[in-house]
């Protein structure tokens, strides 16, 4: 039996449980063992069928030699930041989809997870039940990648496209994808296009191989959009749609932006709705490839986090493929865009 922790048991952890329950034997079957939760650690503890295994004391996890891997869903950066780096330090693989703290120190933890012969990995990161980050990194690794761009927000897709079909107001459909667990706990980062700008920053250091910071991404959200602007756009034969969009310049400089987009209806990406996201990267090999899934929800991405569990188990070596470098010399911002 394999026992792994769960730290941050919201939307995202209590998914992971469910889909280790769920699909246990599969998985089983795949590894040639059973995999358990055995700690879960919490700041608050809750009532239910896993409450015998929280606890409030993450020594209980980093001290245990039972652990060998941890699945960080607290999401956000101070306490999911220092727990990881501890974890990384004490031998663990980590798995996550906190593309916050991705983006602003993934650098830093995966080259702490090479000194220490581990795995940190992070598909759930992006787009949700999507295969993204591998197919990106590995896949198309014989590639230049010349762009990536794409709907990597599902909450905002949401609430767009329930404006435009059902003439919705802004506030009532953010409420409706907040109950359906699509936005983060404080929603301003879906809103504002932050959260899209993390997972923009994280596909621009895998196709760059150079880490691209938040801080240097401009981001705009749908915050400023009426009913109006968008009925008016469907009238006219488009879709707004909110694109993360990172690219190389033709003088080999990148940059990276995220921005409300107007889009022709009859493009495949402008008929992306609900909670949808859809990543188009363009290779210099293959030219165009587009990735189309479930982008938010506690199942779809628990399947990538439970994916990478399952992954970690089977390399347990460090898996060289995926990372980037700190330095992140050549991105310029997107004003030198040639538009
Ligand atoms: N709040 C995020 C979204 C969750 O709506 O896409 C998935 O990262």
């Amino acid at each position: 039996m394999i026992q792994i922790a769960i730290m941050g048991f919201g939307t995202v952890g209590g998914g992971v449980a469910e889909v280790l329950s769920r699909n246990g034997m599969q998985i089983a079957q795949k590894l040639g063992e059973e995999v358990a939760v055995k700690t879960i650690l919490v700041r608050r503890f809750k009532d239910g069928s896993y409450r015998s295994l929280m606890t409030d004391d993450f020594s209980r996890i980093e001290d245990d030699p039972d652990l060998s891997v941890v699945v960080e869903t607290i999401g956000g950066v101070d306490a999911a930041y220092d727990y990881t780096r501890r974890a990384l330090e004490a031998g663990k693989h980590v798995v996550t989809a906190n593309k916050q703290l991705v983006a602003e120190r993934g650098a830093e933890l995966l080259r702490i997870a090479e000194e220490k012969n581990v795995n940190y990995l992070f598909e759930a990161s992006v787009g949700g039940g999507i295969p993204i980050l591998r197919p990106l990194s590995q896949c198309m690794a014989a590639n230049q990648i010349e762009e990536v761009y794409g709907i990597l927000n599902g909450t905002t897709n949401y609430i767009l496209t329930r404006m435009v079909h059902t003439g919705a107001f802004f506030t009532d459909a953010l409420r409706e994808a907040q109950a359906k667990g699509y936005a983060e706990a404080d929603p301003t980062a879906d809103i504002e296009g932050i959260d899209a700008g993390r997972k923009t920053c994280i596909l621009a250091d895998l196709a760059f191989g150079q880490q691209v910071l938040p801080a240097s991404v401009p981001m705009e959200g749908i915050s400023r959009l009426s009913l109006r602007d968008v009925k008016v756009a469907e009238r006219a034969g488009y879709r707004i749609k909110l694109l993360g969009r990172a690219m190389r310049l033709p003088d080999g400089s990148r940059t990276a932006y995220v921005a409300p987009h107007l889009i022709p209806e009859d493009v495949p990406i402008a008929t992306v709705e609900d909670v949808f996201n859809a990543i188009v990267v363009k290779g210099n090999a293959t030219g165009e490839v587009m990735f189309y899934g479930r982008g938010a929800g506690a199942l779809p991405t628990a399947s990538a986090v439970v994916a990478d569990v399952i992954d970690a188990l089977q390399h347990r070596e460090k898996r060289k493929e995926i990372g980037w470098s700190e330095n992140g010399a050549g991105f310029v911002g997107p004003e030198t865009l040639p538009m």
